[in-house]
């Protein structure tokens, strides 16, 4: 029996007032006893004074919330988009066959159990595996019998040192939670602003979001500033979901002061006085740092009774990077998308008006806000201003994180600092954005990386992440994955996601089995419109890109004409 088995109250009543303090104590159970009983659960209900139905709804929405006890060793092989790019699908069968298994099964002595898990945050060193809390890098099929019977090593993940870093230019060269070398380096030294000027200054600044969408960040500042209520929050989504990004980890890791000043800097403009960090369950690193450089903030007097932020992690939820599906999360339910509007920015967490905003994007302010917007803008080109930190992994000799302005072509960017493939086969393929991002081929790679150059070709720049495949890739396979993964974390509120991701991936199969007709990619291009048209939030509504974007630019994989 693991530790704190016999009292399970004890280990959640620290939790009773805690905002989304459900989850939080569920995701204690889960760490003191391995999984979560139904005798718990039950507890859960009777501490939080709602159903045991509610908390058995919350449990089964997150993939961190076990009900089974675990296997000894619980070896997590990521499975997505960089490490597929790198070889994960032969890690992976040559690990099933190792241990006689199949992916998310256990030995029957329950010594071991493989799981699929969706980005680490280590892509530019894939493949990746978590196992006993620790993310073993740069894996291949060869390193089954180490992943077995021991842990490999986690390595850095590269920040290339650039001309214009804006943001990550402590990141890697200091330590962390030295408060005075912050100050030192200009922290905190914003003066007195009024919150007029500092809306003034992100408003010509031309600063976008950073999280996937590039909406103008002035708009939503000015909307929440403009709310007459006295309760506002101020909500850093920190789930860094997509794979083949890792930015929002690396400067939370790094330089976790510079995303306080920015939270305090956006919290005092738009009149908020509590904020919130909602930290993805698989960045322990990041959390622990976190933790520390909060209670050092508060120390120092950069946070107080005006403004504190509290640290939450989630529990294992592609689909909380939403927006509104992460309120409902931190609100402690399961992060089902609220249909919008109202916006957060009017009616957010609690109902009340909320400032969401990526990593990133408030990583940029203290720059903007020192320097002005101005000078901002003079980095990038046209409506994408400042820099954008991409990174990139996948099939790549060098992968990492480069601090840019806006604008180089995505070849030159690929050949630059990937210097080559790392199979030293062709590049064949790119996708950008994230999981939901398109497939380029490469009369796509002159195309600059800006957010309207991609948008001209049916891409999105989306957080920055770049994952370059080689020839080998097969964009049916790369399709029905996507289909797959929408299956997989679709939050199942609207039916076009819920069941069309399935369909799609069904589709995908049998093109597979018995190749690919007319009809066939027919259905598939109304499935994908029903989806884009109809669908509630951009989880179903994306899915299309990575599919019609693999069936337009590789057309000889579908057996199509070319
Ligand atoms: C399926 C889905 C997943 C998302 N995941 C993230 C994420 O992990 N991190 C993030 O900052 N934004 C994510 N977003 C975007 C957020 O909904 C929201 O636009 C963003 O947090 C706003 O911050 P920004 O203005 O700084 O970009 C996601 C959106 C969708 C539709
Ligand atoms: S599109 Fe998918 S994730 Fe979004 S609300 Fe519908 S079911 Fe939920
Ligand atoms: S760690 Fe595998 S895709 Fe990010």
């Amino acid at each position: 029996m693991m530790e704190g088995m016999n009292n399970p109250a004890a280990i959640i009543e620290p939790y009773r007032d805690q905002t989304g303090g459900t989850i939080s104590a569920l995701r204690a159970l889960v760490l003191a006893q391995g999984y979560i009983r139904d005798v718990d659960q039950q507890a859960v209900a009777e501490l939080f004074n709602i159903s045991q139905a509610e908390v058995r709804g919350i449990v089964s929405f997150y993939s961190d919330l076990r009900t089974n006890a675990p296997a000894n060793k619980i070896i997590q092989v990521c499975q997505a988009e960089a490490c597929q790019a790198t070889g994960c699908r032969s890690l992976t069968a040559t690990l099933e066959s190792r241990l006689d298994i199949a992916m998310g099964e256990s030995t029957p002595d329950n010594e071991f159990a493989l799981e699929g898990v969706y980005c680490l945050g280590h892509c530019a060193n894939g493949p990746t595996a978590l196992i006993d809390g620790t993310v073993c890098t740069n894996l291949s099929s060869a390193d089954a019998d180490s992943l077995i019977n021991g842990n490999p090593d986690t390595a850095p993940t590269e920040i290339v040192e650039t001309d214009n870093q804006l943001i990550f230019n402590r990141c890697g060269r200091v330590d962390p939670l030295d408060f005075d070398a912050y100050r030192a380096d200009g922290g905190f030294s914003t003066g007195p602003t009024s919150a007029e000027s500092v809306l003034a200054e992100i408003r010509s600044s031309g600063l976008r979001g950073r999280g996937g969408a590039g909406f103008p960040a002035h708009i939503k500042w000015q909307t929440v500033a403009d709310q007459p209520e006295n309760q506002k929050y101020i909500v850093c989504n920190a789930d860094e979901g997509d794979s083949g990004t890792f930015a929002d980890r690396l400067i939370m890791e790094g330089d976790p002061f510079l995303l306080i000043e920015g939270m305090a800097v956006a919290a005092g403009a738009v009149g908020a006085s509590k904020g919130f960090i909602y930290l993805r369950s698989e960045y322990p690193e990041a959390a622990g740092i976190l933790a520390e450089a909060l209670q050092i903030a508060r120390r120092e007097g950069a946070l107080n009774e005006i403004f504190d932020i509290e640290l939450f992690i989630g529990a294992g939820a592609y689909i909380c990077g939403e927006e509104t599906s992460l309120l409902e999360s931190l609100e402690g339910k399961r992060g089902i998308i609220r249909a919008k509007p109202p916006l957060p920015a009017i009616e957010g967490l609690f109902g009340k008006p909320t400032l969401v905003h990526n990593v990133i994007t408030l990583c940029s302010v203290p720059w903007i806000i020192k320097n002005g917007g101005e000078a901002y803008r003079r980095f990038g080109v046209g409506d994408s201003t400042g820099t954008m930190p991409f990174q990139l992994s996948g099939n790549v000799k060098r992968g990492g994180l480069v601090e840019l302005p806006f604008g180089m072509p995505l070849g030159e960017f690929i050949d630059a600092y990937g210097g080559g493939t790392r199979s030293g086969r062709p590049v064949k393929a790119v996708q950008i954005g994230g999981p939901l991002g398109a497939y380029l081929s490469r009369e796509h790679l002159g195309t600059p990386l800006t957010y309207e150059a991609m948008a001209a070709i049916g891409a999105g720049i989306g957080h920055g992440g770049i994952v370059v495949f080689d020839d080998t890739v097969d964009l049916i396979e790369q399709a029905r994955y996507a289909f797959a993964f929408c299956e997989h974390e679709s939050c199942g509120k609207c039916t076009p996601c819920r069941i069309g991701s399935v369909r799609g991936r069904e589709l995908m199969e049998d093109i597979q089995e018995s190749g690919c007709t007319k009809e066939k990619l027919i259905l598939v291009k109304d499935l994908c419109e029903v989806m884009e048209k109809t669908s509630l939030c951009q989880m179903g509504g994306m899915t299309p890109i990575p599919v019609e974007s693999a069936m337009q630019h590789f057309p000889g994989d579908f057996g199509l004409e070319q």
